[in-house]
């Protein structure tokens, strides 16, 4: 599909072309632009595929990512002891360093108000992402339910209940069928949605979120109709004027076990492009919740200069709204790094000043594919310091494959190890999404460390639609 939307005659870049050309011979437009000092936030595999996007960026001088891991200093410099959390030590960072803009990697701290603790501070870089208000799409399951009920945006059937009216929730558990869709309101680290298939257990596991089950996120919980279907994830990149760009659709793969079976984790493989999202389907999505989503940010008065993260799912050919995030998601991104075709640099900073105009985005046309290796135990407890081999292997292996780290470190003697549940995403091009696993499947193989595990089954399901 097209991925240009709402170009803006007034912000095109006029030509006034000079008497002499200002290039030197071979220079491009990019090489001429000031160049970017970058600040990126997080330490996870997401945060190392947009430090590689980035760092591939002509416009970039500078880039560092604070904490960042064991892998993403080969794109930039670690800080390891800058807090995402702690703002006033991002702000003397960004002082001392010259940032420019100012790339938050994960929710936390939008959630806690990153971009409004800058907003009318000397010296404040751009930002790419949403204020306190706008995260709360990602803060609030019953915030962002009740978004979706004000732009007439699909979603399931739903209500939201406290402590206080518990036996209002337990009649509308009995008006809906089973399974049973009970959800924290508040962040809870991707564990606070439970679906259960009987309502009796249904109605005491409502008892239990509210009693505090999951600490305050569970103060409110929403109980939504269950919906059947095939989900995917998709990005929007919004300039908080009504630009936006949809990037590559992703599909991950939440649970533990083969056939989507066992617990959910934070994603164990991903792949790129989504048989069932066609073109037809995909312009479902821009008109019913694209553009609703844009538009209603803005009628609302909530600034929001980043990613949006669409949960969808695809409900007998029409999409779906299962979840708002305020983020990249992860491993979603690192196969949709792989797919951006353009200069992402120029992008985000173009999003950040409320200014994406006519800017393109550029899909790649090849596959890509990433299986996420973990330690053994994950998503429960997990040792960690476990020595990580076979890097090189697996980069020999499988020519088209782009190892990102996760949950790695550099111990005290320098070596590599485990320092969390997802450990390497082993991405991958490929001509087709069967190329791209076969790539991504030897590099998963030639990675080495005590008690690997991976899915052998990431991107089946597609290939047999
Ligand atoms: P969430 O954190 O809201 O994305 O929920 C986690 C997962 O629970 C989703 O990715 C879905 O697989 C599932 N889920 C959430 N809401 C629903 C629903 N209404 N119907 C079916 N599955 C759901
Ligand atoms: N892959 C899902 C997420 O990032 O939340």
């Amino acid at each position: 599909m097209a991925l240009q939307h709402h170009a803006d005659p007034a912000l095109a870049i006029v030509s006034n072309r000079p008497e002499k050309s200002p290039f030197n011979a071979g220079e491009t437009v990019e090489e001429k632009l000031p160049r970017l000092r970058v600040l990126l936030l997080g330490s996870g595999g997401r945060e190392c595929a947009i430090a590689w996007k980035i760092a591939r960026s002509p416009r970039l001088e500078k880039l560092f990512i604070a904490p960042g891991n064991g892998g993403t200093d080969a794109y930039g410099t670690n800080v390891p002891a800058l807090s995402p959390l702690d703002f006033e030590a991002i702000e003397r960072f960004v002082a001392e360093n010259k940032i420019d803009l100012l790339v938050v990697g994960n929710e936390d701290p939008l959630v806690a108000g990153i971009f409004d603790y800058f907003q009318g501070r000397e010296g404040a870089p751009l930002i790419v992402g949403p204020s306190k208000a706008g995260a709360a799409l990602e803060g609030s399951k019953d915030f962002a339910k009740r978004f979706m009920m004000r732009h007439d945006i699909p979603t399931a059937r739903y209500q939201s209940f406290t402590a206080e009216t518990l036996e209002e929730g337990k009649a509308f558990l009995h008006s809906l069928k089973a399974p049973y869709v009970l959800k924290a309101d508040g962040l809870a680290a991707g564990k606070g949605v439970l679906i259960i298939d009987n309502l009796a257990e249904a109605e005491k596991s409502l008892e239990e979120m509210l009693g505090g089950m999951f600490g305050k996120s569970s103060a409110t919980v929403v109980i939504e109709e269950f919906l059947s279907g095939i989900e995917c994830s998709v990005f929007v990149l919004t300039d908080g004027n009504g630009g936006y760009r949809i990037l590559p659709v992703a599909k991950d793969y939440k649970r533990i076990g083969e056939g989507d079976t066992g617990l959910n984790t934070g994603g164990m493989g991903a792949v790129s492009p989504v048989k069932f999202a066609t073109d037809e389907w995909m312009a479902k999505v821009e008109e019913r919740i694209v553009r609703p989503t844009v538009n209603g940010l803005i009628e609302e008065g909530i600034t929001y200069r980043g990613f949006i993260f669409l949960g969808l799912i695809n409900v007998d050919g029409e999409p779906m709204v299962i979840e708002y995030n305020v983020r990249m998601g992860d491993p979603e991104t690192e196969v949709v790094m792989l797919r951006i075709a353009s200069d992402l640099l120029p992008l985000l900073e173009a999003a950040a000043a409320g200014q994406l105009g006519s800017m393109p985005l550029a899909e790649d046309p090849r596959a890509a594919t990433t299986v996420i290796v973990v330690s053994g135990g994950y998503p429960g407890s997990y040792p960690k310091g476990k020595v990580i081999t076979g890097l090189a292997e697996a980069s020999a292996a499988a020519a088209d494959s782009i190892l990102f780290h996760a949950g790695t470190k550099r111990d005290a003697e320098g070596a590599l190890v485990t320092s969390g549940g997802r450990v390497i995403a082993c991405s991958a091009y490929g001509d087709t999404v069967e190329d791209a696993l076969r790539a991504s499947y030897a590099a998963a193989e030639a990675v080495s460390y005590e008690g690997k595990y991976f899915r052998r089954d990431i991107g089946r399901d597609l290939l047999s639609l």
